[in-house]
C-alpha cells in the first residue's frame, strides 16, 4: 500500500506542487483530506518552532506521518525582521500591501538592502523529527515591480537576476525559490526511504 503523508496545509496549490515533486511513493493528504478543520496555532518565536508546532499538532491528533512548513522574509538591516511575523507584519491579517509598505518605510534611506527568504519544513516520520531548510538570497528594491506571485514578491530580486519574483513566470520562481529548495531536500530524504 502507498505510504500516506499529511502536509499540514490547506493550500491546494502547494499540495499539488509538492506531490508532483515527491512522485508516487508517498500519497500526500491535506488537512481537509483528513477532516481537520482546526486553526492550528502558529505562536512559536521561530520558523522552526512554528513548523514543528503544526506538525506535532497533526501527529498527536491523528497519529500519522506528516510535515508542515513556515516561511519568512529576513532583512539584514532590520535584524532579520519581519521573519516569523512576515504574514502579519503590518496588521493581524495577511495584508500583503500593508506589509510591503511597512518594510519599504523601515528601509527608507538604508543602503543595505540584503534580504533572504527562508523556508523551514518540519517532518515527523515514525515519531522522529527532521528539518529541511531552503534559502534564497536577494535584495529589497525601493518600489514594487511586477504582478505575479504574492506576498513580498514585488520588492524582492533574487541574487543573479534582474527581475523581482513578481516579474518572473511562476515556473521560473519555482526553480529557485526558498520553498522549492526546502521541498527538494524533503523529497531527497523521502526517496531514500522508498
Ligand atoms: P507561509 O509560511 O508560506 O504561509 O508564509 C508566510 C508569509 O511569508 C506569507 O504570508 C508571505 O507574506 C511571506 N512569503 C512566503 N513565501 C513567499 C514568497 O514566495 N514570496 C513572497 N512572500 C512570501
Amino acid at each position: 500500500m502507498m505510504n500516506e503523508l499529511i502536509f499540514a496545509t490547506n493550500n491546494q496549490h502547494k499540495l499539488t506542487e509538492v506531490q508532483s515533486l515527491i512522485g508516487d511513493s508517498f500519497k500526500l493528504m491535506s488537512l481537509k483530506d483528513i477532516g481537520c478543520n482546526e486553526d492550528i496555532p502558529e505562536t512559536a518565536p521561530t520558523l522552526e518552532g512554528n513548523a514543528l508546532l503544526k506538525a506535532r499538532f497533526i501527529f498527536s491528533t491523528f497519529s500519522k506521518n506528516c510535515f508542515a512548513d513556515d516561511t519568512g522574509l529576513e532583512i539584514e538591516a532590520l535584524d532579520g525582521r519581519p521573519g516569523v511575523f512576515s504574514a502579519r507584519y503590518a496588521t493581524d491579517g495577511h495584508d500583503f500591501e500593508a506589509n510591503i509598505d511597512k518594510v519599504l518605510a523601515e528601509l527608507s534611506g538604508i543602503r543595505n538592502r540584503n534580504a533572504r527568504f527562508r523556508t523551514v519544513i518540519a517532518l515527523i516520520l515514525d515519531g522522529s523529527v527532521h528539518y529541511f531548510e531552503g534559502i534564497v538570497n536577494g535584495k529589497i528594491i525601493t518600489e514594487r515591480k511586477g504582478a505575479e506571485g504574492f506576498g513580498y514578491d514585488p520588492v524582492f530580486i533574487p541574487d543573479g537576476y534582474q527581475d523581482t519574483f513578481a516579474e518572473m513566470p511562476l515556473s521560473e520562481k519555482n526553480k529557485i525559490s526558498h520553498r522549492a529548495r526546502a521541498v527538494n531536500k524533503l523529497v531527497d530524504f523521502l526517496n531514500q526511504k522508498k
